[in-house]
């Protein structure tokens, strides 16, 4: 969803007081209307199809410090950037979604070098673009989403180039999840990943 400027209205109501005191603390606006908005829709989004108000949705956070419904009664995951927040949820299956901004990262070499699989690098000096190591970088956050771990979980330890050439919308294998890109609006890159167990993802 487009991420506007403003906080939503009622957006007091139905954050939870943990979510409250975490807007309260972003030092820029910017940040806190980006933060709020997400949560709102999030909120939103899992009310709808839990069939509850969206404050009464019981959002905790696992070890690793991903965000989960307290029973586990669905799947889901966030991503948020300047101007776009995007909502995964799936059922009975771990989820990660990741998107960035292009036109952000000059040091993309570098962080590439640092994060990357030998593989990717190796990939990417075909086509050394950023458009290219974000896709690459958004399909790699998703997978660690998904894990639960967040970067922690280790970047440079699984490679998302398929070998046989740069496909949008590409699907494959990687740790177990399968993992595609996704269409968002231009200047943006997104990716997607869930457990290959079970595929019901919205
Ligand atoms: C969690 C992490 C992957 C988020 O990446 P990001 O590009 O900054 O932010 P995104 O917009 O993609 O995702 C943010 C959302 O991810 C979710 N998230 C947080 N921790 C998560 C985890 N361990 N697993 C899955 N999702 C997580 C939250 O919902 C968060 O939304 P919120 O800020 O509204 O609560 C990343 O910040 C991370 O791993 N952080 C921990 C380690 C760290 O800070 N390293 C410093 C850089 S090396």
């Amino acid at each position: 969803m487009p991420l506007h400027e403003e906080r939503p209205g009622g957006w007091e109501d139905i954050l939870s007081a943990p979510e409250r005191e975490r807007a309260a603390a972003f030092t820029a606006e910017v940040g806190r209307v980006r933060y709020v908005r997400t949560r709102f829709a999030l909120r939103r989004i899992l009310g709808g199809l839990l069939g509850v108000e969206p404050a009464a949705v019981a959002i905790d956070l696992d070890p690793g410090g991903k965000p989960v419904l307290a029973d586990g009664a669905l799947e889901f995951n966030h991503a948020h950037t300047d101007g776009l927040a995007l909502v995964a949820v799936a059922r009975g299956t771990p989820v990660g979604i990741d998107v960035e901004r292009e036109g952000r990262r000059s040091d993309f070499r570098a962080i590439a070098a640092r994060f990357f699989a030998s593989q990717e690098r190796v990939f990417l000096e075909q086509e050394e673009t950023e458009e290219r190591f974000l896709q690459l970088w958004t399909r790699k956050e998703a997978v660690l989403k998904a894990a639960g771990t967040g970067l922690a979980g280790g970047m440079e330890t699984f490679c998302v180039a398929s070998r046989d050439g740069w496909h949008d919308g590409l699907v494959f294998e990687e740790r177990g999840y399968v993992v595609r890109d996704i269409a968002v609006p231009e200047g943006y890159r997104a990716a997607l990943a869930v457990l290959a167990a079970e595929r019901e993802v919205r």
